[in-house]
């Protein structure tokens, strides 16, 4: 996906801030080598960086990346599909925010492996992802206007359960020692929340159909959740977070 690298920073910067609650879930030491796999613009690449540790931001975006080495030059930033990444030398941890459901189910096993590849033995892996039921009212109304028009609507993300993901992380050779699903409704201040964040994250599902439409569609899924995600003047996003460490097994 082609990302708009400027929009996303001055509409969007909610994903990274969001994210720095997950630094406190790493234990390993300042000084370790860490991976921030998925690291878009390098906001918390920075704050991992100033936290002391050794880290490679890696993002399949030239765009974000020519950010993210705009905002952190001394960073080392490596532009490389996440699922298929693996480092010359095992790292201590890998962290990830936000990125993971983006990769289709049928890679996740693939993603996990070269995750675990990654690790040296006891390695953490920290991540946060969608979790099941993520922005549900949004894709469930995306799917009713499609549907209206004779269309189909193909929810483009991943996103598991704690149950679904835990026999998949021990697959891969990881253990889980932390695990929390729960819902994070977001607010944005923004009059056309929905409508920004459907234009931003969601527009694999429309195709090739002509800009008007996407647009009228998106202001329609607006309109219509208008009772169910707007309070008192603000729009909140229906977020379901997974979030969890595991840690890479000896091998057997
Ligand atoms: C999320 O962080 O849950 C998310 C963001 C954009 C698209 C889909 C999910």
């Amino acid at each position: 996906m082609k990302w708009n690298a400027k929009q996303y920073e001055q509409q969007f910067q909610f994903v990274p801030s969001y994210g720095e609650e997950l630094l406190g879930l790493l234990t390993v030491k300042p000084g370790s080598r860490v991976i921030d796999l998925g690291c878009g613009n390098g906001a918390l690449t920075g704050k991992l960086a100033e936290a002391g540790y050794d880290v490679t931001g890696v993002d399949a975006s030239p765009e974000m990346l020519a950010l993210a080495r705009k905002n952190h030059p001394r960073i080392s930033f490596i532009l490389a599909d996440a699922a298929s990444y693996r480092p010359d030398h095992p790292a201590d941890a890998v962290f990830s925010n936000a990125m993971m459901h983006w990769v289709p189910k049928a890679r996740q096993d693939t993603l996990l492996q070269n995750v675990a590849a990654s690790l040296r033995t006891g390695g953490e892996f920290v991540f946060e992802m969608g979790g099941r039921g993520n922005n549900a009212l949004i894709h469930g109304t995306l799917g009713d206007l499609f549907r209206e028009r004779g269309l189909e609507y193909r929810m483009p993300f991943y996103f598991p359960s704690i149950g679904e993901y835990t026999p998949m992380l021990e697959r891969a050779g990881m253990a889980a020692d932390f695990s929390a699903q729960f819902r994070r409704p977001t607010p944005r201040k923004s009059e056309h929340a929905i409508v920004d964040w459907i234009l931003m994250f969601d527009r694999e599902p429309f195709g090739g159909l002509p800009e008007e439409e996407i647009r009228s569609i998106a202001a329609e899924a607006e309109k219509r959740l208008k009772d169910r995600l707007f309070q008192d003047g603000v729009w909140y996003l229906d977020y379901v977070r997974l979030r969890m460490k595991a840690r890479r097994r000896p091998d057997p």
